[in-house]
């Protein structure tokens, strides 16, 4: 299965798929990895790899839009069966998820659908809950609405700022990413891209998901 991932920062969620694959783990190939930044420290990783990289910055005179199309054309250009959001910090518009209709999952830093949106484990903290974690989930048009996968579950600790608890989430997400990106290549986990844009109960239903 070929993978396109997609970037916006550090790529610790990149390298644990890597190593996965390495490790034989995972059965995917990363085709290429795109971000919307070209100081993304996660294209050097990339680029250490000999793994193809492609930059489409978002600029305000083109638009959103535009940007989607740019962004469907390029990934596009690199043949991905699954693309996977691994850190990318930018909502996905019509031409993208028409492009690979049920084909895109994100990793979240917490138990969706709490505390979606950009700070996961700073919100986790502030509302007070004693249990956070992270999210695998299929990628629809809202933000981080799309069908969920899978989750797993990271206590919050008494003395955690929204640092160290996300570096304990992120310990969880390396574990998950790749365990799911592998399920979906073997044919475990079944992505229904007719599905997709429903309401996520009903689009739940229609995964098929085992225990990871
Ligand atoms: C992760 O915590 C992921 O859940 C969120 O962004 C962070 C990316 O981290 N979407 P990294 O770039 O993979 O280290």
């Amino acid at each position: 299965m070929n993978v396109v991932v997609l970037v916006s920062g550090r790529g610790s969620n990149l390298r644990a798929i890597f190593e996965a694959i390495d490790a034989g783990t995972c059965s995917a190939k990363i085709v290429g990895v795109v971000s919307d930044r070209k100081t993304a420290a996660a294209l050097d990783l990339a680029a250490e790899r000999d793994v193809p990289t492609r930059v489409v910055p978002l600029r305000k005179i083109d638009g959103r839009e535009r940007w989607n199309e740019q962004l469907a054309e390029e990934v596009g250009m690199l043949g991905p069966d699954l693309v996977v959001l691994a850190g990318f910090m930018r909502v996905l518009g019509a031409p993208m998820l028409r492009r690979f209709p049920g084909r895109i999952i994100n990793i979240h830093p917490a138990l969706l659908p709490s505390f979606a949106g950009h700070d996961g484990p700073g919100d986790a903290l502030e509302a007070g809950v004693r249990i956070t974690g992270c999210t695998v989930h299929v990628v629809d048009a809202g933000v981080d609405t799309g069908p969920i996968i899978a989750q797993t579950a990271v206590p919050v600790l008494g003395d955690d700022t929204a640092d160290t608890l996300h570096a304990r989430i992120q310990v969880q997400e390396h574990r998950l990413l790749p365990r799911v990106i592998h399920q979906i290549a073997i044919g475990a986990i079944e992505l229904d891209p007719l599905r997709v844009n429903t309401p996520v109960s009903d689009a739940s239903r229609s995964l098929t998901v085992p225990d990871l």
